[in-house]
């Protein structure tokens, strides 16, 4: 997602001064193993994309360079985490982010960990200090969830979120209403690059349940944890479930729902047979969507959205043009 980002600002230069008179300059970047500071951005470019001559990357590449070193820069800009999540204790990006935050940088992310285990933290000291915490790449990527969630629907009551928010899943499902077998359809998507090689979290139902919790404490101004969502794994879907379904016209979904219950809210992630009225119905492969209930405006439904690196960098990058614009 890093890659596909630094490819993004380097494609889009022309695009992003002329539309927003935006010219962002890369740093510095990091992976695990080291990182880079230069003062002339083409470099940075250059090593990301595989320009650069293996010879000159060696040179610039540090093994002592850290974040703390980077986030004295003279002027602070935008901190972007694209490191893997742990969505249990947040790190390295939860540790990284506080830094960024208290140096003075906007946090754009990719990565769910953190805001899982600190978003009230996080979000706490950024409007404390002015500055942006921004992602939509984290919940739903391509698919504007948080923008029409929070912008688009400003001012309404969202009384509840419905919502096909895994690809990896969704293309399964499909391919099961279409006769393949679960192992089958499973290895479609890991051959088509879809699915982690490791797809737990995603048939476990982790990922939907991440991306429910991370919109609805958004729009709906909820302080909902993980253990407060019902997870049932999508794993074990019936033959007999699906065939009962096609016969009566339904689809399955593997849908994460929140919305009024018992003392409150209460909110599911589980396989559900959709009617063809339902907005989701048609919802289908990799393709993801989110309906938002609302009390002034409606049901509002968004769907589709690219589900891939490139897609994701680009809610990065869209994020960064916001936090420019604001
Ligand atoms: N792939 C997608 O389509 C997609 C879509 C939406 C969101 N996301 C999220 O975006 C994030 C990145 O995904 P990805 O697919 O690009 O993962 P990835 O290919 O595993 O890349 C992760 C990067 O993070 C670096 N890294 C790991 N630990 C680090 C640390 N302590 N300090 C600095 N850098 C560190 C790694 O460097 P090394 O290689 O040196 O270890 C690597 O460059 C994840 O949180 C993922 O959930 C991904």
């Amino acid at each position: 997602v890093g890659r596909a980002l630094a490819r993004l600002l380097a494609d889009r230069q022309d695009l992003l001064r002329n539309r927003y008179g935006l010219s962002p300059k890369l740093r510095a970047i990091f992976r695990s193993t080291g990182g880079l500071m230069v003062r002339s951005p083409a470099t940075v470019e250059g090593l990301i994309l595989g320009e650069a001559l293996p010879a000159r990357k060696a040179a610039l590449w540090d093994p002592k360079i850290m974040l703390p070193a980077a986030l004295k820069l003279d002027r602070p800009g935008v901190f972007v985490d694209c490191t893997p999540g742990n969505i249990r204790t947040g790190q390295p990006g939860l540790d990284q982010m506080r830094l960024a935050l208290g140096r003075g940088w906007h946090v754009v992310t990719a990565n769910k960990g953190p805001l899982v285990v600190g978003y009230r933290e996080l979000r706490r000291a950024a409007a404390g200090r002015g500055l942006g915490l921004r992602f939509s790449a984290a919940a739903g990527a391509a698919l504007p969830a948080l923008d029409v969630g929070l912008r688009s629907l400003a001012g309404t009551r969202i009384t509840a979120i419905e919502g096909i928010l895994n690809g990896t899943t969704n293309y399964i499902l499909t391919r099961l209403g279409q006769g393949a077998t679960f192992g089958g359809a499973l290895k479609e998507a890991q051959d088509k690059g879809i699915a982690e090689p490791d797809p737990t979290l995603d048939l476990e139902g982790w990922d939907t349940a991440v991306k429910l919790l991370l919109i609805a404490n958004a729009v709906m101004g909820l302080e909902l944890k993980l253990e407060d969502i019902d997870v049932e794994p999508m794993s074990g879907v019936s033959p007999r479930a699906l065939a009962f379904a096609r016969k009566n016209g339904r689809a399955l979904k593997f849908l994460g729902r929140i919305g009024p219950g018992r003392g409150g809210v209460t909110a599911d992630v589980r396989v559900r047979a959709v009617a063809s009225s339902h907005p989701l119905f048609g919802v289908d492969g990799t393709n993801k969507g989110v309906t938002f209930v609302t009390d002034t405006m409606g049901s509002v439904t968004v769907t589709g959205g690219r589900s891939d690196p490139r897609g994701a960098a680009a809610a990065l990058l869209k994020d960064i043009i916001d936090i420019y614009r604001n």
